[in-house]
């Protein structure tokens, strides 16, 4: 399947989970494995080769970072959602889109000066990546680059990630 096809499988729900809120549903994406080759495909290009592991945050950018990872050779920091994780590393709270979030980085799986891109569905304020960017150089990792499928221009996520370089498969 061609890349332009398989984000045209990417839903739009009106109000979730609020009202006010535009959400992109990659479900129909993740589903179609022609569409899911097609995007990891495309992920895996966006890693320059000095990467040497990858960062996917809970849920949806755990199975990109997986997918992603197996193409690549590449192993995967798991960034979590609270309360999940035997022992911790770091922890930072955020401002979402809607709400507020926390991530936390699992002990011992990230040594000093390793290089990390991230990996995540959607990039929309940007607290995100920005959290997880932030508890990954706090653990000693250099963070190379941050790559997503879809990235929300009007939501200011490239501005709050300035200092990154940012792929996005597709912009709207
Ligand atoms: C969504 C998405 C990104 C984040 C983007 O995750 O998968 O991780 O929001 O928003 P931001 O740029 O404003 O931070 P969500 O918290 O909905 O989690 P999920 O993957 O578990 O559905």
């Amino acid at each position: 399947m061609q890349l332009d096809d398989a984000l045209g499988l990417i839903a739009e729900v009106p109000d979730f989970p609020e009202p006010g809120v535009l959400f992109r549903d990659l479900s129909p994406l993740f589903a179609d494995a022609g569409a899911f080759k097609a995007v990891t495909d495309a992920l895996a290009e966006t890693l320059p080769s000095g990467v040497e592991a990858l960062a996917g945050v809970e849920a949806r950018g755990f199975l990109l970072a997986a997918a992603v990872g197996y193409a690549r050779g590449l192993g995967v920091v798991l960034i979590r959602k609270p309360g999940k994780l035997p022992a911790v590393a770091g922890r930072v709270d955020y401002a979402l889109e809607y709400g507020t979030a926390t991530v936390e980085l699992p002990a011992g799986v990230v040594r000093p000066g390793q290089r990390i891109a991230i990996l995540d569905d959607v990039l929309a304020t940007g607290g995100t990546v920005a959290a997880t960017g932030k508890l990954l150089e706090d653990a000693g990792a250099v963070v190379d680059s941050v790559s997503v499928v879809l990235e929300l221009a009007a939501l200011g996520g490239r501005e709050v990630l300035a200092a990154r370089k940012v792929h996005a498969l597709q912009v709207c």
